[in-house]
Order: C-alpha cells, then sequence, then structure tokens
C-alpha cells in the first residue's frame, strides 16, 4: 500500500487502473471503517481510502480538537485489509488558498443532523465532491451509520450527475449493541456503559412498531423511555422517510428511527430500520 499526500500523485495511481473503489474516512479506524475497505477490496481494481479530517465539517472546535488521530496504525489497517493507496492530503491540499466553492444540498441536509449541526453538510457535500473529482472512483463506499449523510451525498450524486456509484453497507457493533465510532474512544468506562442505551432504545422503538405500533410519536417516545431509564435526553429523535429523510406521521413502510444524544461528553448518533 502506498501513502499518497497529493491530487496529481493519485491522479496518476489511478489512470488506467480499472474499477477504482473509494472508501472516504476521517480515520481512527475501527470495524465499521474496516467493512468498507474490505468490501472495496472485494468489487474493485484499485482501493482507494481517503483519509482526513475535514475541518469544514465540525461545528465545535472542541471535537475537531479532540477527534482521535492516528495515522501510523490507520495505514497498518488499511494495508491489511487490502488498501491499494492511502490518500491522506495536508489541509493545503484540500483546501488552497482562495478557497472559494460550497456545495449546499437543500431541505435533506437541513434537518436532523443538518438542524443540530449548522454547516456539517455544507462541509461534508463539498469534502465529498471534491473527492469524488479527484479520485473519479467508480464505486464509492459508505456506512448506514451515518444514515443522513449517505441520503445526502446521493441526492449530490443524482443532483449533480456525478459518474459514480454509491455503495452502502450495515452498520457494525460492538457486542453490546453501541454502533462503533471514532468518538467511542471519548467515553470513560461509565459513559460506555451507558451509551449502550441508544442501541436498546432503538431496538424497543423496532419491536413497538413490528407489534403494531404505527403512530411516529408514540414509536419515538418508546425509544425516549427506553434513554430515559439510563438518564439520557436525546437531542432529536425522529422517524423519517429513509431516504428523504423527511418525517413520518406514520408507519405504514418501511421507514428509519434515527437519533443523537450525548453521553457525557461525545456526541453519540444511531439509526434502525423499522418496518411495519
Ligand atoms: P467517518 O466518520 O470516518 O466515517 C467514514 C465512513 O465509515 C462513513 O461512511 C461512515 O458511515 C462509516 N462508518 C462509521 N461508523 C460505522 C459503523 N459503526 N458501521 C458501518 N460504517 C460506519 O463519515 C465520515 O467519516 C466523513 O463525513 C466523510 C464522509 C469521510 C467526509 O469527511
Amino acid at each position: 500500500m502506498r501513502i499518497v499526500r497529493d491530487v496529481a500523485a493519485v491522479r496518476a495511481a489511478v489512470a488506467g487502473a480499472g474499477r477504482v473503489g473509494l472508501v472516504p474516512t476521517m480515520g481512527a479506524f475501527h470495524e465499521g471503517h474496516l467493512s468498507l475497505i474490505r468490501a472495496a477490496r472485494q468489487a474493485c481494481d484499485l482501493v482507494v481510502v481517503w483519509l482526513f479530517v475535514n475541518p469544514t465539517q465540525f461545528n465545535e472546535a472542541a471535537d475537531l480538537a479532540g477527534y482521535p488521530r492516528d495515522e501510523e496504525r490507520d495505514a497498518r489497517l488499511a494495508a491489511e485489509c487490502g488498501a491499494d493507496i492511502l490518500f491522506a492530503p495536508p489541509v493545503e491540499e484540500v483546501y488552497p488558498d482562495g478557497f472559494a466553492t460550497t456545495v449546499t444540498v437543500s431541505g435533506i441536509a437541513d434537518v436532523l443532523e443538518g438542524a443540530h449541526r449548522p454547516g456539517h453538510f455544507d462541509g461534508v457535500a463539498t469534502v465529498v465532491a471534491k473527492m469524488f473529482a479527484m479520485v473519479a472512483p467508480e464505486v464509492a463506499y459508505f456506512g448506514a451509520k451515518d444514515a443522513q449523510q449517505v441520503a445526502v451525498v446521493r441526492r449530490m450524486e443524482t443532483d449533480l450527475n456525478l459518474p459514480v456509484r454509491i455503495e452502502v453497507l450495515p452498520i457494525v457493533r460492538e457486542p453490546d449493541g453501541l454502533a462503533m465510532s471514532s468518538r467511542n474512544v471519548r467515553l470513560d468506562p461509565d459513559q460506555r456503559r451507558r451509551a449502550t442505551v441508544l442501541h436498546r432504545g432503538l431496538a424497543a422503538g423496532r419491536a413497538a412498531v413490528a407489534a403494531g405500533e404505527r403512530d411516529a410519536g408514540a414509536a419515538a417516545a418508546v425509544v425516549a423511555r427506553e434513554l430515559a431509564r439510563a438518564s439520557i435526553t436525546a437531542e432529536y429523535i425522529a422517524v423519517v422517510d429513509p431516504d428523504t429523510f423527511a418525517p413520518l406521521e406514520r408507519i405504514e413502510r418501511p421507514a428509519l428511527i434515527a437519533l443523537a444524544a450525548r453521553v457525557g461528553p461525545v456526541r453519540l448518533i444511531d439509526n434502525m430500520e423499522v418496518a411495519p
């Protein structure tokens, strides 16, 4: 595996390489990231892992400053999973002096995460559009953990006729249900224990829907009650259409329950598909 820092070098590496798969990440790899790299390895001729802690998608300085970084470990893990290129550009390579263009996806990017993290999806959409232009992948791999990010990227891909196929892989969880996240390492042991309630809450909501609950507010209330048992109040618990993220009042077809909650200093998100 080669580590590449600049756009010219990555372009030279992908030229004529056959089917190029791109795995966008901000590093601090866990099994969620690695599942994407392995899927790309299975399906593509050349696997490029993008590793860049994108400053423009952070809306809290402390979150950016505290974001875990360990490129050496990430490089080792990416290589073990069969990546060909780790593309880890410095900030100046991505945002050179005079950078002035932003990709804004309206509507879908304004609710839930977008509403609670102003500017977040502008940062995501812009950097994802840039990496698509830099690497020109045939396929790009994303995780269902960030379900709204997937919906925003798909919207952008459709609207801008981007010649890339978006593949989505399931959420990888710890044995106790907690969705893997780079931010989990910032939970202390007590917070780490309490954080498992996010998954239990979603599972309780899903069970309620499976048992006949059709009212979205009532299903969300089931999730909230479970979270309250661990003294956790969600920033939001929303029942939405999985493609458009439009809020649903009734659950008459497959839907997504998405939530965000702070556990101690760490803001976590999770989601689960529910079906009547
Ligand atoms: P990051 O948070 O590093 O996530 C990189 C990819 O890994 C995303 O597609 C995310 O959904 C996926 N992922 C994270 N946790 C996962 C889990 N538990 N199971 C499955 N997949 C998981 O998402 C970003 O980086 C950035 O916003 C990025 C797209 C790279 C743009 O900067």
